[in-house]
């Protein structure tokens, strides 16, 4: 290969042979739901090598909330590409990074209004930020983290993610002072209660005996919670949870750090989940749509806290750089200026209303839920367990457009056997009907 004429391979590429040379040089713990291969993206939908549409439901892992190539986005990368590509935050000032944070202060809730923040490259490292402060700031050493969670795979984010032993094989040893309680996923109670409105929030309470037995209240930093509990299941906590951990907190002098990369900036139908439960975190960790398509995470916290971190402590070469930060706001202004909020919800609530509608004639749905554009459809074996093997043929069958007749669609799966739905916020209400009618369609076929 001539790497002087880096461009000249891709002209002639077909899927098919990208995806054996795929095969022959990259690791195959990169696992792929889907066997399309991606050429070019445009608005709700992806290309592959050959020109087959898909319309994408999983938005680069809920990230392209402004869809795929938004032309503002572009124009902000090419005009900053064009200014300044990378400084570093520590040898100097850039001006996108300042805005960025300014434009998130904006819009977080509540004192994080007058916050402070730090830029990273990711969401494992936003949330392994969010933790350092906490620890730092309390000199506690615990944290307290929930079964069914992602925070991420680095290693200490790792050390709070719960969502699968998979991750974790072969690592033990990882960061100390992790105490894992069960998040409320109500519809598989992990107690075994009848319904959320009868448990008393008994999770809850977990925690609660947690303090009394495991973790020394004078001993714990922080809680850290997925507002909705996104890898695990687009799990949506029962009302109640999220203000509970909230007043633990404050009785305990402990932080909470509100894990927002999935849910955060419009996902939810909100800038931030928390806000449906009116709960305002002391930290909040954010990244995938935060860099409108580039690597790009945030950790905003309560200015005071900030201000106790001393220089140097904690930094990154490449985080906050300016042409992520530029994609960033400018993803952020299509989201306030298009009015992807309201839209995000009307769309999740038509994609909830008819697979909720569609579990009548096709049990093999067992739960819908969801906010906004996060949505899960829990598909289940007749006795009730997660249809694992069957969720894989959906979406082998969903993604194949000849078999299916019109564009195929991008789906992924979340938490042992959920569909799940994170379109770019920008799909229409036909785009999604459309969709809904062909993952149906195929779900039919599936039904046991
Ligand atoms: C809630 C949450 N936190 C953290 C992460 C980790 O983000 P990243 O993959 O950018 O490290 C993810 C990724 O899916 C996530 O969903």
């Amino acid at each position: 290969m001539d790497l002087r004429q880096p461009n000249n391979v891709a002209h002639d590429t077909t899927s098919m042979e990208l995806i054996e040379r795929d095969h022959a040089t990259v690791a195959a713990t990169i696992y792929r739901y889907s066997s399309i291969a991606f050429q070019r993206g445009e608005g709700a939908y992806l290309y592959d090598f050959e020109g087959r549409k898909y319309l994408d439901f999983v938005a680069g892992i809920a990230t392209m909330n402004v869809g795929h190539c938004h032309p503002a986005v572009v124009e902000a990368i090419c005009d900053q590409a064009r200014t300044l590509i990378h400084g570093a935050c520590h040898v100097g000032y850039m001006e996108p990074y300042v805005e960025l944070l300014e434009a998130l202060k904006a819009i977080a809730p509540g004192h994080l209004q007058d916050g402070k923040g730090i830029l990273v490259n990711s969401g494992s490292e936003a949330v392994e930020t969010g933790i350092k402060l906490a620890r730092y700031v309390t000199n506690r050493p615990m944290i307290v983290a929930f079964t069914d969670s992602f925070h991420g795979r680095a290693m200490g984010a790792l050390a709070l993610t719960a969502s699968s032993t998979l991750y974790r094989q072969r690592l033990t040893g990882l960061l100390t002072g992790v105490y894992h309680t069960p998040y409320p996923y109500c519809y598989r109670c992990p107690l075994m209660h009848e319904s959320p409105e009868t448990c008393g929030l008994a999770c809850l309470n977990l925690v609660e005996k947690a303090l009394q037995t495991v973790v020394p209240p004078e001993d714990l930093a922080g809680i850290i919670v997925e507002p909705i509990a996104g890898e695990g299941g687009y799990i949506v906590p029962p009302d109640g949870f999220l203000q509970g951990l909230r007043e633990i907190c404050d009785r305990h002098g402990a932080l909470l750090i509100a894990d927002e990369v999935q849910t955060g900036l419009g996902r939810t139908g909100k800038m931030f989940a928390m806000e449906y439960w009116g709960v305002v975190p002391d930290v909040i960790c954010l990244a995938k749509a935060l860099g409108g398509g580039l690597p790009l995470g945030a950790m905003l916290a309560r200015a005071d806290l900030v201000d106790a971190w001393p220089p140097a402590a904690q930094g990154t070469t490449f985080g906050g750089n300016p042409i992520a930060c530029r994609a960033g706001l400018a993803s952020l202004r299509v989201i306030q200026e298009e009015g992807l909020l309201a839209h995000a919800v009307e769309v999740g609530d038509t994609i909830q209303g008819r697979f909720r509608r569609a579990r009548e004639e096709l049990p093999i749905i067992g739960d819908v839920r969801g906010k906004g554009l996060l949505v899960a459809a829990e598909l289940i074996n007749a006795d009730g367990s997660p249809a694992g093997e069957i969720i894989k043929a959906v979406i082998a069958d969903c993604s194949n457009p000849t078999e299916i007749g019109t564009s195929g669609i991008v789906l992924t799966k979340c938490g042992a056997g959920a569909l799940r739905f994170a379109p770019p916020l920008i799909i229409t209400q036909e785009q999604a009907r459309k969709g809904v009618d062909t993952i149906l369609e195929v779900l039919g076929r599936h039904q046991w």
